[in-house]
């Protein structure tokens, strides 16, 4: 593994100009508690993997998509699988945020100076709510149907802006193929590179700053 390492290095020279983060010493406290972060962050790639291969077959139209659906399960080869591991790795992604969360707030790491990157978490953890809202209808049967219905009249009860914003997230008064291809937008295109803009932040100020030293 070094030998290859060190054939990429000097081709694409990372090591020296990182050099002082790759090699730079942790603080002693640092335990396993720290790696729910890095869990979260392999199950976000997961999902960039898994949707990359479902968005071979899924077919965002009020007419296809739940037959795109039948197809990817019933016919496609490891497409159940494939669907199962985006499912679960979504569910994951929320119980590992909020653990990595509890961690931070245990340990006090969102005092100052991280403050601006306990902003960052919280856009993720949005972000990610955001997101499994998205997907929830994509699937297009009548119970994705029903809590979108649920969810963005919810969104509709907001004090002065909830019309405009119901209007906003359903494309219309109603749910319809207009709020899948919506939803279908925001779950592929926009939460995705939203959530990386944010965990490039994320991670800099964590190099910037270091890890803090835990309790
Ligand atoms: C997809 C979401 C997230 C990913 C992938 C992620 C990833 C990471 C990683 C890898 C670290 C380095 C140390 C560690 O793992 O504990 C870290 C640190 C940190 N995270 Fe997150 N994080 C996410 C969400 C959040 C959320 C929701 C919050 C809080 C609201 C948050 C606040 C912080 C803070 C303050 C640090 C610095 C901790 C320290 O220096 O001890 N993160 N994050």
């Amino acid at each position: 593994m070094g030998r290859i390492f060190d054939w990429i290095d000097a081709r694409f020279r990372v090591k020296k100009p990182h050099g002082g983060f790759l090699q730079r010493s942790l603080p002693g406290k640092v335990s396993y508690w720290y790696c729910l972060g890095g869990v979260a962050f392999t199950l976000f790639l997961t999902l960039l993997l898994s949707g990359l291969l479902l968005s071979f077959y899924y077919v965002p139209s009020g007419d296809e998509a739940f037959q795109s659906i039948l197809r990817i399960t019933r016919e496609v080869r490891f497409g159940r699988f494939i669907r199962s591991l985006h499912r679960w790795s979504a569910h994951l992604l929320i119980i590992f945020i909020l653990l990595h969360t509890v961690r931070v707030v245990v340990h006090g790491a969102y005092r100052p100076p991280r403050e601006l990157n306990w902003l960052a978490g919280v856009g993720t953890l949005v972000v990610a709510f955001g997101s499994g809202f998205t997907g929830y209808l994509l699937p297009w049967d009548q119970k994705a149907y029903w809590a979108t219905v649920v969810g963005t009249s919810m969104a509709g009860t907001v004090p002065v802006i909830g019309k405009t914003l119901l209007y906003l997230l359903r494309g219309g008064p109603d749910v319809d193929g207009t709020t899948l291809v919506r939803f279908y937008s925001l779950h592929v295109l926009w939460f995705p590179l939203i959530m990386s803009l944010l965990l490039w932040a994320h991670f800099h100020m964590v190099k910037r700053q270091g890890i803090s030293g835990g309790l």
